[in-house]
């Protein structure tokens, strides 16, 4: 009883400090339900793990009922980039297990397939991820947490200039955050006084980067910019970069954080180390919060999983989802939901973040190099860019 008693109070104690109050559990509340998309199967099953570690962490931080409502996460494998499976699986969701809200986990074709269904039932989507910035254009029940590949990319195409980086190539996959990458490098390159030597659009499945590597090396660059999505991509370009011999003529990599994700680090090894990158999340991040967050995600997490970003925007989706349940005291209104969303702030283990009027995410862009840190591969931080927007526009904050 007492060692009960205690735990609760340490819980309690985490959610106070974190501005949530919590309330005790009314037995006739129905349970909240929130069905959580990533994948969980095949090759995509290590986002799943991660994920459940993320929420894991939460709940155990900050309670599992929220507003008298005990939380229930519904898992639903989206098997990888497949709109066709997440369409069908978000509209049982709603209409056969009438979830509160749902979490888009993973790739923007996947989220974006879960706009129509949810934005005609009304029900909320909160993005852990997808970065596209014109998913909320075309999905109004949709809101970001995570981040966008022009929030980084734009301060990107300026630091690099800024630090002697002008003729580059560009390297980003063909679907949306890959297409808005590549646009917004390219036209704050030019707007820094740098240039554009050449790009490439390698495909989203099975790509072989050897000859887009090879054009790179044609064009004689000084670096290489590249998106590509954190999964298969990065082992693959890696090896071809390390195959063409551009590392010993100097050709420095300015790659975005997927290239270098926590969760693979270990697995792409040293030949990841004093590469340069862009992200919105360090596992390395040095904040008490960010500290606690890695600590629980560790107790958690299977022996092969690290916490990355996909990790830290469940985690932060999670506590976006009990702000506005206590705010609305448990009994949801859609419209209301949305409006809470718009202009609220806390600290995440990234750093500060708000949610803008677009329902996009206003964050710092961290500057990144890896490094061995206790013998571990890890993204330190070595620059910030303080809060800018989904287009990597400085936002004033008061
Ligand atoms: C996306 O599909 O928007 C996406 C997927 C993986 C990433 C980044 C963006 O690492």
């Amino acid at each position: 009883m007492f060692r009960r008693n205690f735990v609760l109070a340490v819980t309690l104690g985490a959610v106070a400090a974190l501005g949530l109050t919590p309330v005790a559990r009314a037995d006739d509340a129905p349970p909240l339900k929130i069905a959580l998309f990533t994948g969980y199967s095949g090759p995509f099953a290590i986002f799943g793990q991660e994920a459940d570690a993320a929420v894991a962490t939460f709940t155990k931080e900050h309670g599992d009922v929220v507003a008298g409502r005990k939380v229930v996460i519904l898992k639903r494998d989206t098997t990888g980039p497949n709109p066709d499976v997440v369409h069908r699986l978000a509209q049982e969701a709603i209409t056969r297990d009438h979830v509160d809200f749902m979490i888009a986990g993973d790739y923007t074709p996947n989220a974006l397939a879960m706009g129509g269904p949810s934005a005609q039932a009304h029900v909320p989507v909160l993005i852990a991820n997808a970065a596209t910035t014109t998913i909320l254009e075309r999905a109004p029940s949709e809101v970001r947490l995570g981040f966008t590949t022009s929030q980084v990319a734009v301060p990107y195409a300026r630091w690099a200039v800024a630090h002697g980086f002008k003729r580059i190539f560009a390297i980003y996959t063909d679907y949306g955050p890959g297409i808005e990458a590549g646009a917004a490098f390219k036209k704050s390159l030019a707007e820094s006084g740098g240039m554009l030597v050449g790009e490439v659009k390698p495909p989203l499945r099975s790509p072989d980067y050897s000859a887009y590597v090879q054009r790179a090396k044609d064009s004689n660059p000084q670096a290489i910019f590249i998106f590509a999505p954190a999964g298969e991509h990065p082992q693959a370009f890696l090896k071809a970069y390390a195959d063409s011999g551009l590392k010993e003529a100097g050709v420095k990599i300015l790659a975005t954080g997927d290239l270098t994700d926590e969760l693979q680090f270990d697995a792409l090894g040293d030949k990841t180390l004093s590469m340069y990158t862009v992200f919105h999340y360090s596992e390395d991040h040095n904040s008490a919060l960010n500290h606690q967050f890695v600590k629980d995600f560790y107790s958690f997490a299977p022996a092969h999983v690290r916490p990355d970003f996909g990790g830290a925007c469940v985690y932060d989706v999670l506590h976006a989802i009990y702000n506005v349940v206590e705010a609305e005291h448990g009994k949801l209104d859609y419209d209301k939901t949305i409006a809470l969303l718009k202009g609220m702030k806390f600290e995440s283990p990234r750093g500060p973040i708000m949610i803008d009027d677009h329902r996009d995410i206003v964050q710092n862009v961290y500057i990144r190099e890896v490094r061995k840190v206790d013998g571990k591969l890890q993204n330190v931080e070595i620059d910030t860019i303080p809060m800018v927007d989904d287009h990597g526009n400085p936002v004033k904050m008061n």
